[in-house]
């Protein structure tokens, strides 16, 4: 898995313009929730274009531990076979989730109403984020966890022999608590609801009702209140999963600052709680594009097409989006660098305890590379220098994060001198085809033994 062998430092540099289509792989969070949801489910689901990356690879693992027949079938389509909502068996080992706090996240969801004990683990990131968001609303079930200091993993958790129900506000804004505990409540008897002042990635509750879960969605106020039913008869389903839209702005972002880049991106989710990104990038000028609008298996899907954008300008992200773009903010920032001007991003302390401390891991690599940035507990300030002028030449760590690797590889591709990543193993967790797929777009990406 990423993270345990010997790092492998690649580097990057000014190439010509990138062009052609970006054919990408499937979304991490739909990917994850399917294989789960799977297993949740008596019967046979079938998953075509499922991400076949690091994390998804260990969720497949984890759903075999727990009882489920879970199988490759080639070219993307997988098979499930579940043990049905409240059947999971006990896993005789430790659970490694790798370097995904997705992963383990809703496993513990999915296992903590159910009378069995787990251990779970995971990669030095991992290990070092905070579990207690999900264990602690767990605990409201009557789930036990045992874990390190601080509600670090290795963590053990024993799922609640007679579970009740609950009532939940999220206290930070983040998809996975809440997944976990709409995946708790499912083998809990009664209503269990959780109440999201700021919208999330809504995957879960699209998912949970295709599978037959009765859920219900109010708005009260700004909040959403999502109330489910307890221990659904689910039917297995046949799950197309959308292109990811946060792995797609890695490529769309190249294409907007590289010299002379025109980059057509492909049926991509555009769920309006992930797409953010794209908005923002437009808000700053960007030649982007949606074409062929139209919606795929419940969710809207386009092709984009991204060109070189010389003229854009900073901006102020407004907060209120920060949750459909939370992923995006490091490639962001680096876009930032090209356009002219300040771009300020407010709101957005959870970039703190994503697979690192997304704002530190940028902030120090873009002032290596000649970039100017400020930042406090919850806010950062990227200032521009426009469409040429950023040096480059530095050597960045990527912390056992693969967003932070992509995007200091994707800012050598269009800075005056070369950026070596020091590794680029983590990418493997969610774009395992990054390398391959920039380099047939025309970047100049070498391996490097610096
Ligand atoms: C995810 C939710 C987000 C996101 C992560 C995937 C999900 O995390 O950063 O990459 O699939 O639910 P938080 O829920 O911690 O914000």
């Amino acid at each position: 898995m990423s993270g345990h062998g010997t790092p492998q430092p690649v580097s990057a540099r000014r190439a010509g313009p990138l062009t052609g289509t970006a054919e990408i792989p499937g979304d991490k969070s739909v990917s994850h929730r399917s294989l789960i949801l799977g297993a949740m489910t008596v019967g046979e689901t079938r998953i075509s274009g499922l991400l076949e990356g690091d994390d998804v690879l260990a969720t497949a693992d984890a759903m075999r531990a727990f009882g489920a027949e879970v199988s490759d079938q080639g070219g993307g389509n997988w098979s499930v076979h579940g043990v049905g909502v409240g059947g999971f068996g006990e896993p005789e080992a430790v659970i490694d989730c790798g370097n995904a706090g997705t992963g383990v996240r809703l496993i513990m969801g999915a296992m903590a109403t159910t009378a069995i004990s787990t251990t779970f683990t995971g990669d030095a990131s991992l290990r070092s984020r905070p579990m207690g968001r999900v264990t602690e609303p767990l605990a409201q079930f009557g789930t036990l966890s045992y874990g390190r200091t601080g509600g670090r993993l290795p963590m053990t958790v024993v799922g609640a022999a007679n579970p009740t129900p609950v009532r939940f506000e999220l206290p930070v804004p983040s998809a996975q608590v809440k997944s976990a505990v709409l995946l708790a409540g499912l083998n809990t008897p009664g209503e269990t609801v959780v109440i999201e002042p700021e919208a999330t990635r809504d995957h879960t509750e699209r998912m949970l009702t295709a599978f037959g879960a009765d859920l219900s969605i109010e708005k009260d106020g700004g909040a959403r209140v999502i109330t489910l039913k307890g221990q659904p008869e689910f039917t297995p389903q046949t799950i197309d999963v959308p292109r990811d839209p946060s792995s797609a702005a890695f490529p769309v972002a190249a294409a907007l600052i590289v010299e002379g880049s025109d980059v057509l991106v492909p049926n991509i989710g555009m769920n309006p709680t992930r797409s953010g990104v794209f908005t923002t990038f437009q808000d700053m000028g960007a030649d982007l594009t949606f074409e062929n609008q139209r919606t795929e298996g419940g969710e809207p899907v386009a092709d984009l097409r991204a060109r070189f954008s010389p003229d854009m300008k900073g901006i102020e992200v407004p907060p209120a989006r920060a949750a459909s773009m939370i992923d995006e903010y490091p490639i962001l920032s680096v876009v930032a660098s090209f356009a002219e001007g300040r771009t300020v991003m407010r709101g957005v302390k959870e970039l703190r305890v994503k697979e690192c401390d997304r704002i530190d891991a940028m902030a120090q690599g873009l002032r290596a590379a000649g970039v100017t940035v400020a930042e406090g507990e919850d806010w950062w300030e990227v200032e521009g220098i426009g469409p040429r002028n950023v040096q480059g030449n530095a050597r960045v760590e990527a912390r056992l994060d693969h967003r932070i690797a992509m995007s200091f590889l994707i800012l050598g591709m269009a800075a005056q001198k070369s950026v070596t990543v020091d590794d680029a193993g983590p990418i493997a967790t969610s774009f395992p085809i990054f390398m391959d797929l920039m380099t047939r777009l025309g970047a100049s990406l070498h391996k490097s033994n610096q």
